[in-house]
């Protein structure tokens, strides 16, 4: 175990490559990784497969304290599992997509995510964890040594989101990400860049260029402390 374990907030909207990108930049320097927006959605499937409904505040509380859910750290084996159920693939289904905004949304349901993320990124066992979502830089690690907005004109993240997903048409990817956003921002907002965030611009970097830049924020971070 560190002692000083490297923290690496980075949020960005939906498309905005965030999830792949953190991945990578966390297999390219030994570090753990945290997709929290897998929680989110893994929260929102659970209350679909028990049938529960999303818009109802008090069952989607009442049914908090039995979230049994797990995620690997490691980038390169972060399965996510409710219960049995490893729910890796079906948390990506547009119809957890559509819903996960409601759950997202309820305080007491932020509340007891942000605890389990913190309690995650204290026992990591590797030098440090990059952990991505909506809040990190703000809420759950305002803290963090190392904070980034990741962010791509909604061209660019429509681009991206469609690519990802070959069976949909552009305009239904459109509109999703378009109200996804919409219905996001009311929850937190993820487009502006807290004090101390640096926000790396991925509109005209590809892949490997945005994991570059990424890196070399945090280089320039923790190369300052
Ligand atoms: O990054 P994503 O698309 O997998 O996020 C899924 C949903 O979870 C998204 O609608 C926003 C929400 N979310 C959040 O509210 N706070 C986070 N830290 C991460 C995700």
């Amino acid at each position: 175990r560190h002692a000083f374990p490297t923290l690496v907030a980075i949020d960005g909207p939906a498309g905005s490559g965030k999830s792949s990108v953190s991945r990578a930049v966390a297999r390219k320097l030994g570090f753990a990784y945290l997709d929290t927006g897998a929680a989110y959605r893994a929260l929102a499937w659970a209350m679909q497969h028990r049938k529960v409904d999303t818009s109802d505040v008090d069952a989607v509380i009442a049914e908090l304290a039995d979230f049994d859910y797990s995620i690997g750290t490691d980038p390169d084996a972060s399965a996510v599992t409710v219960g049995e159920s490893d729910v890796t693939e079906a948390i990506r289904e547009p119809a957890v997509s559509a819903a996960v905004s409601a759950v997202a949304r309820i305080p007491e349901v932020r509340t007891h995510l942000t605890e389990l993320f913190r309690s995650i990124a204290r026992d990591v066992d590797r030098p440090g964890i990059v952990v991505e979502g909506r809040d990190i830089t703000t809420i759950v690690a305002p803290e963090a040594e190392v904070r980034i907005l990741l962010t791509a004109s909604q061209e660019a993240r429509m681009g991206r989101r469609s690519a990802e997903l070959p069976t949909e048409s552009a305009d239904t990817v459109a509109e999703a990400l378009r109200s996804r956003d919409r219905a996001d921002s009311q929850v937190v907002d993820f487009m502006s860049a807290a004090d101390g965030v640096t926000t790396v611009d991925s509109t005209h970097l590809d892949f490997e260029q945005t994991v570059d830049a990424v890196i070399e924020v945090i280089n320039t971070r923790t190369a300052r402390n």
